[in-house]
């Protein structure tokens, strides 16, 4: 009895002290952290934004993936944004970045944007790919196809390191089961909503030939049999190339709707991990889906307040880390 006490309050003190941790980096980002020192910071983000996604309408998918991949690879501190040199390898070549992860440019257009708008180098490159993510939403929106606004926290500093296997590691694969996804995401103390409402950006967006090709040649794999005949039909098996074919999630690429969740309940999802969030079995997994796609106001809402979650996982603050110049490069290097 008095054993189990001891243990039980021990936990509690852990699990205080946790959740303080958590506030505690929560805490340290704020939606106004530029407002004194840089108000044009954030209308000059989305200027760029908008410029971009009105050229090329997928560049808002890209830049929300890459506000993802930057976050579950040691923390949103731009670590995916610096370039491979002589005697440093980052994470823009790992598995799930290479040939992928697109947007680069227009983060460094943001860069330079911004850098000229403040006077000098105020913003961090992380807080660019959180925001940057966050407009191409708010683009969405302004066109009224769909998505809503929400509130980014600021005041992340940028890594002066990256990690090749963290990337490597760290990041979920098209390949997972529903087992892998959620403790993927429980490892970066993201929840099965998280985890779901999250994956609806995949409402934006494309996918590569050479990533879905093992789904929809299976015979065995639970896919629409039309919905894989349609896609073979664009995407042919290995011996006959096009790996760089692109499929969207949803017919919708371009519009925040609910159709990749309503794709998901028809067995139509692209990816294997996609169609693991609905598998038929009336799981939670599957309500979750099942009430997105019917409540898009709540996919809208509930997806904002889960990229502010993703978005606050370890930044860098206070003196850690640096403000990158350019965000390819660390400050001092040769
Ligand atoms: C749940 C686990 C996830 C897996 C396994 C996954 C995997 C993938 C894969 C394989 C692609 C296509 C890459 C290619 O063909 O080159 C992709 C694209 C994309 N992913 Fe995910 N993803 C996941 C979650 C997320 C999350 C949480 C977000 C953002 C919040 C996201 C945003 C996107 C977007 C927007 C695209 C399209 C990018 C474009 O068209 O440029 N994904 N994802
Ligand atoms: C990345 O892709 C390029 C071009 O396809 C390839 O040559 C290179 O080997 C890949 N890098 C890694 C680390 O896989
Ligand atoms: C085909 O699908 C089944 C069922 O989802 C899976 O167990 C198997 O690993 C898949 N095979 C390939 C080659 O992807």
């Amino acid at each position: 009895m008095a054993r189990s006490r001891k243990v039980l309050s021990c936990c509690f003190i852990q699990i205080t002290a946790f959740s303080y941790l958590i506030f505690m980096a929560i805490s340290q980002l704020s939606p106004d952290f530029y407002g004194d020192i840089c108000p044009q910071a954030l209308p000059t983000i989305r200027l760029v934004v908008y410029a971009a996604i009105v050229k090329e309408p997928r560049m808002g998918a890209s830049l929300l993936r890459l506000h993802f991949h930057d976050c579950f690879v040691n923390g949103c501190d731009a670590s995916v944004l610096l370039d491979d040199t002589e005697s440093f390898t980052g994470e823009k070549t790992a598995g799930p970045n290479n040939n992928s992860l697109r947007g680069f440019d227009v983060i460094d257009e943001i860069k330079a944007a911004v850098n000229l708008a403040c006077f000098g180098n105020i913003v961090s490159c992380a807080d660019i790919l959180a925001v940057a993510a966050r407009d191409s939403i708010v683009a969405v929106s302004f066109l009224q196809l769909g998505g809503a606004p929400y509130e980014v926290l600021l005041g992340r500093r940028d890594a002066r390191t990256a990690s090749q296997a963290a990337a490597n590691n760290d990041l979920p694969a098209p390949f997972f089961d529903l087992p892998a996804l959620i403790s993927n995401f429980d490892s970066h103390g993201l929840s099965l909503q998280d985890l779901v409402v999250l994956s609806g950006a995949h409402t934006l967006g494309f996918a590569r030939c050479l990533i879905f090709r093992s789904r929809i040649y299976n015979e065995t794999s639970t896919i629409d049999p039309t919905f894989a005949r349609y896609l073979q039909a664009q995407c042919p098996p290995s011996n006959g190339g096009g790996d760089d074919i692109l499929a969207s999630f949803d017919d919708s690429p371009a519009r925040f709707d609910a159709n990749y969740f309503d794709a998901l309940r028809q067995s139509r999802g692209v990816l294997h991990s996609d169609q693991q969030l609905f598998s038929g079995d009336g799981g939670e997994a599957d309500s979750l889906v099942s009430y997105y796609s019917e409540k898009r106001e709540a996919f809208w809402q509930d997806f904002g307040a889960a990229m502010v979650k993703m978005g606050s996982l370890s930044p860098l603050t206070g003196s850690d880390g640096e403000i990158r110049e350019n965000c390819r490069y660390v400050n001092d290097a040769n």
